[in-house]
């Protein structure tokens, strides 16, 4: 096997499962990590800003925007659509003056739902789309419900025929809509939409996650007319037209947690640089209850581990509760903590494929619904697992730093879509990590 570069890894082509051309991380367990790492730019606050290039034509600028599968995939929709996308190193540059189609393609969309961000500023700068409907992901159906009922409500007349979401002749107006549920890209589509809407819209009970509280002062940065960011009542007054976007995407609140996650599990100490850390509090507290130490400063956090973690348990809620992303990697923490964990995710109540792979290392975890009781383990022992999504990925080559002897995760274009040079960050913290061709 030859060890690949560390190249961007490109998406795996949906055949790859049979083709084998995918890389795994071989990683030896049993070192402490300890060093500094810089997070990256945050991939849930980089790709609903990248839609929002859509609301104005002209040349955007993206800085610290990470290079993700992700980022790449939506760059690849944007062209799509006709927008020209660079990136240089961590700057995304986007033309979107020729913009000359409104068509968002399957073949795009089921690689990345978050695709569908695009939906709204098409309807609200062209009055027109056709965008295919996401599929599900790893761990079950995720509808998009409020993003149609939203959009409906502000005047769009939508069709839904053969996977496609189709809208013609749409002018939008102001509307006042109520989110049953906090969705967070429901709350950044119909934010994004509303900015050009004739009109006034009221939004309630919307997403308050930066990524969203961040994306409207972008959006207000650029002319829009917003009020009440940050909190659950939102107001947007429609503008004829918005100046192009100059923005610097916020540090990822979840690559932090992941990190701070690997400190806690292998007693190292580790300092997070260029992070935000009120956006990662409710990880912080809960790495402090399991026995960390964390030293907050303005744009770093330092965490040193302790010799074991205690057990906590975890309730995942939208923020600024414990966030869902989080759920995997802490559940890795407390399958080596020292007593029994409560895990409840009550945002996706079946997000738990990495359950099973946890359990191959030695974990004991009994699932009940969307309730996990972790008993801690002294030690787990390397194994090979499969990696089932993003943070599923994450969890297991967490698990993997502290196994007894070799682990391989295979299947790691998932981590690919969300963490930046993963595996060197570990590599450069002290880790026994290596990226092969299957
Ligand atoms: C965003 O997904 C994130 N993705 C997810 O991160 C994250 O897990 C999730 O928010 C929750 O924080 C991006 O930002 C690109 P939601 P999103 O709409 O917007 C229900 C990762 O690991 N819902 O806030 O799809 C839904 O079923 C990814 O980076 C509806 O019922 O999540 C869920 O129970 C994974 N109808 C709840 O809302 C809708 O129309 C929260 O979902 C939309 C959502």
């Amino acid at each position: 096997m030859d060890v690949a570069t560390s190249v961007l890894p490109t998406a795996a082509p949906s055949s790859s499962r049979n083709s084998g051309t995918m890389d795994a991380l071989v990683i030896q367990g049993g070192r402490p990590l300890s060093g500094r790492v810089a997070i990256s730019g945050a991939k849930n606050a980089a790709l609903p800003v990248m839609a929002a290039t859509l609301l104005a034509p002209g040349v955007h600028r993206l800085r610290n925007c990470p290079q993700l599968v992700d980022t790449r995939t939506f760059g690849k929709v944007l062209e799509k659509l006709g927008a020209k996308v660079t990136f240089q190193k961590n700057e995304c540059v986007i033309d979107t003056t020729g913009v000359n189609s409104v068509e968002a393609p399957y073949e795009l969309v089921k690689t990345m739902r978050a695709s569908i961000y695009v939906l709204g500023p098409l309807l609200a700068r062209f009055g027109a789309a056709r965008v295919s409907l996401p599929g599900g992901c790893a761990w079950g159906p995720r509808p998009v419900n409020l993003h149609l009922t939203g959009l409906q409500a502000m005047g769009a007349q939508l069709d839904i025929d053969h996977g496609y979401i189709t809208g013609k002749d749409v002018k939008l107006h102001g509307a006042h809509f109520n989110f049953d549920v906090v969705s967070v890209g429901a709350t950044a589509q119909l934010l994004m939409a509303a900015t050009l809407a004739d009109g006034v819209t009221v939004l309630e009970n919307v997403a308050i996650e930066p990524d969203i509280t961040v994306l409207g002062e972008v959006l207000a940065q650029c002319g829009a007319k917003i009020e009440g960011l940050g909190t659950r009542r939102v107001t947007v007054t429609g503008v004829k037209e918005l100046r192009p976007i100059d923005t610097a995407i916020i540090a990822d609140r979840i690559e932090a947690g992941t990190f701070a996650a690997a400190a806690a599990m292998t007693g190292g100490t580790i300092t997070l640089e260029q992070v935000i850390p009120d956006h990662f509090e409710a990880s912080l507290r809960k790495l402090e209850e399991s026995g960390c130490t964390v030293v907050r400063e303005v744009d770093e956090v330092t965490i040193t581990g302790p010799s074991r973690p205690r057990a906590v348990d975890v309730t995942t809620m939208v923020f600024p509760g414990f966030p869902t992303d989080m759920q995997a990697q802490m559940m890795a923490v407390a399958s080596i903590a020292n007593g029994t964990s409560v895990i409840t995710d009550t945002i996706y109540l079946d997000r738990f494929t990495h359950v099973p792979e946890l359990a191959r290392m030695g974990a004991n975890i009994e699932l009940k619904g969307n309730v996990a009781v972790v008993k801690g383990v002294e030690r787990l022992s390397g194994a090979p697992v499969m990696a089932t999504d993003l943070r599923a990925s994450a969890a297991l080559a967490l698990a993997a730093l502290v196994a007894e002897g070799e682990t391989k995760v295979s299947r790691i274009y998932h981590l690919d879509r969300g963490y930046e040079n993963f595996d060197q960050k570990l590599r450069d913290l002290g880790a026994r990590v290596e990226r092969i061709r299957e």
